[in-house]
């Protein structure tokens, strides 16, 4: 059971998502939560929560391109709950566009809020971690969109391939003090930046289903992920990124009627029916067939 007693974590864009899911998931293992997010409100609500549930938190509106907000944020973990041992860089937008189409504003309030905002989170927690001299924890989100290209979002796969080097980076930087550095990569997570992705009704049920776990991510999921990033049990782990998505990275794209999509649907609903055994043969004859058809296309074409 991780156990996060005893330890103060900031938590960015808390409000919201992700953030909020995390924010929980470090107070149900007894972390104390400062929620940070440019809507006051928002990180007050789950502060509230947090407190509800009996566990203690504080809340402070902050926006992550502003440096001072930022410093003044770390103090204030110090001042009101006592301490600042892990941070958690997860503050982010979606802003869409082309090379050939996005305005420059819009390019420079992604990557400001995005690259920007967790490089000045980590910098003014950082510092108060190595003034505390009690080594640390630091979490940045990145998204699977660091790895995998998107057409009309640029900015934004940018922003997080950049998180991911920077907490490598970091990692290194940062190892003498105690501190240790990872990021989380999550895939479609059910939170409202995600809707336009994600889709409704029929179009909802489709971006299931191209999962091969078969569901979308929740936020519960990466706030496992983040306390456990965040644990003594972790304290060998830095450097690290971790693609949290449901198996999506490795299915080959987003689209659900891809043959590789038909198939993880087709097999769900075999193991709705079939005993391990029958399944088992299934797969088994299928694959016979797949790779009949596969010589016959190598012959065909000349191929080795
Ligand atoms: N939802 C997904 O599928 C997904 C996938 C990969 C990565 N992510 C990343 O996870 C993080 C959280 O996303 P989410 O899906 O929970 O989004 P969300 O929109 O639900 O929550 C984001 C929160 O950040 C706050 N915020 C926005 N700009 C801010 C700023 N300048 N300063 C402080 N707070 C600010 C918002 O008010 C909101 O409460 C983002 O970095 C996002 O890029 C999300």
């Amino acid at each position: 059971m991780l156990d996060l007693t005893g330890k103060v974590a900031v938590v960015t864009g808390a409000g919201s998502g992700i953030g909020r899911g995390i924010a929980l998931a470090l107070a149900s293992a007894g972390a104390d939560i400062l929620a940070a997010d440019i809507v006051g409100a928002r990180a007050e609500a789950t502060a509230r929560e947090v407190r509800e549930a009996g566990g203690a938190a504080a809340a402070q509106a902050v926006d992550v391109r502003d440096r001072a907000g930022l410093i003044d944020l770390a103090a204030t973990a110090v001042e009101q709950l006592g301490g600042l041992d892990i941070v958690v860089a997860n503050a982010g937008i979606g802003r869409g566009g082309t090379v050939l189409t996005m305005s420059e504003e819009d390019w420079n309030t992604q990557i400001d809020v995005n690259l920007k905002g967790v490089f000045l989170t980590v910098q003014a927690c950082g510092r108060e971690m190595v003034r505390r001299n009690r080594g640390g924890r630091v979490i940045a989100i990145a998204s699977l969109a660091a790895e995998r290209a998107s057409p009309g979002l640029g900015a934004y796969c940018a922003s997080k391939a950049g998180v991911r080097m920077l907490a490598r980076v970091w990692a290194q930087e940062l190892a003498p003090y105690g501190i240790t550095v990872n990021s989380i990569g999550p895939g479609i997570i059910d939170t409202p930046l995600a809707a336009g992705l994600i889709g409704e009704g029929d179009d909802r049920v489709q971006t299931e289903r191209a999962v091969p776990l078969g569901r979308l991510g929740y936020p519960e999921d990466i706030g496992n992920v983040a306390c456990w990033l965040a644990s003594d049990e972790a304290e060998y782990v830095t450097g690290t990124y971790n693609l949290i998505d449901g198996g999506l990275a490795d299915r080959g794209g987003f689209g659900t009627n891809s043959p590789q999509a038909q198939q993880v649907q087709m097999i769900r609903e075999a193991r709705q029916r079939m005993s391990g055994d029958q399944v088992l043969a299934m797969i088994d004859q299928q694959s016979a067939e797949a790779m009949k058809f596969a010589n016959e296309q190598r012959v065909a074409r000349g191929l080795q």
